[in-house]
């Protein structure tokens, strides 16, 4: 049986008032995500669990054709109504498909490329939807994978720092969850050679990006907010140029890649 929420929404996930360090985070990821995809007019573009549509309505507004496919008839509903809201005139609204990422209602090789951010970890079989990426993709289009990394530096600086707490001052757990574990609605935990290795079957991976470090760690957010604009800004800068030469210790991971050719022995 299938254990997933048909009616999620995000109002769980949707920060509310962020902080500079996540507002960075958030921008930056979409960012190299959109930008992977080369997502120029008129190009054919499936945003695979588009949620509630924020990215294929971007892509849609610098003039590709989108297509987004979300299993969740709330999140459908919400792309409609922003898409409605956030296109300017002689923009090709997307088309919103109710489809689950290792089942995608599509031919092979329809899309110009396919990208999927920040939803792997909520797939039961995000192997399987890697498959389907590669398969509805052109050969020579490109496959794009963004995702947290639970490895990240300060996943494990926060985790040191814990243990000390717990094992060495013998000082109870801290409250709510720990920002290295992750949360109840994930069924993956990702770091960069799980992504690598479930991606490699089905991709010919040609670069893996680094965005951003020290996201959560502690005291970071409320140090980001008390220091000026100008000095925090350079600071995130400065992390990500470091992210991306070590997506190792990066906040999040994108695997930008292209369907392997012996695709036939990905299918699910
Ligand atoms: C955290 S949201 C990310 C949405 C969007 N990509 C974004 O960046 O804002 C995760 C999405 O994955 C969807 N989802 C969960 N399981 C899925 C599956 N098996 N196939 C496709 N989408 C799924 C959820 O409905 C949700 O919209």
């Amino acid at each position: 049986m299938r254990v997933v929420d048909l009616d999620r929404d995000m109002s769980d996930v949707i920060p509310t008032g962020m902080s500079p360090d996540s507002e960075f985070l958030f921008a930056r990821m979409t960012e190299a995500t959109l930008h992977a995809t080369c997502a120029d007019p008129g190009r054919l573009v499936l945003d695979v669990a588009s949620g509630f549509g924020q990215d294929s309505i971007s892509l849609a507004r610098g003039g590709a054709r989108v297509i987004g496919a979300e299993p969740s008839e709330r999140m459908t509903a919400m792309a409609q109504l922003l898409g409605g809201e956030d296109l300017e005139q002689g923009d090709l609204a997307p088309d919103w498909v109710r489809g689950w990422a290792d089942a995608l209602p599509f031919e092979d090789a329809s899309f110009d490329a396919t990208f999927c951010k920040g939803a792997m970890d909520h797939f039961d079989d995000p192997e399987a939807a890697i498959a389907e990426m590669a398969r509805v993709t052109k050969r020579d289009g490109r496959v794009v994978l963004a995702i947290a990394n639970f490895d990240s530096l300060a996943c494990r600086v926060t985790r040191a720092i814990d243990e000390f707490r717990e094992d060495w001052l013998g000082w109870g757990p801290m409250r709510g969850r720990r920002g290295y574990d992750t949360p109840s609605d994930h069924f993956t935990r990702y770091e960069l050679d799980l992504m690598k290795e479930q991606a490699a079957r089905y991709v010919e991976i040609e670069r893996v990006q680094g965005v951003s470090i020290g996201w959560g760690l502690p005291g970071w957010a409320t140090l980001a907010c008390l220091l000026p604009r100008p000095l925090v800004d350079p600071i995130l800068r400065g992390l990500d140029a470091l992210a991306r030469q070590f997506p190792t210790l990066a906040d999040v991971i994108v695997v930008v890649g292209r369907p392997r050719l012996d695709r036939s022995t990905s299918s699910p």
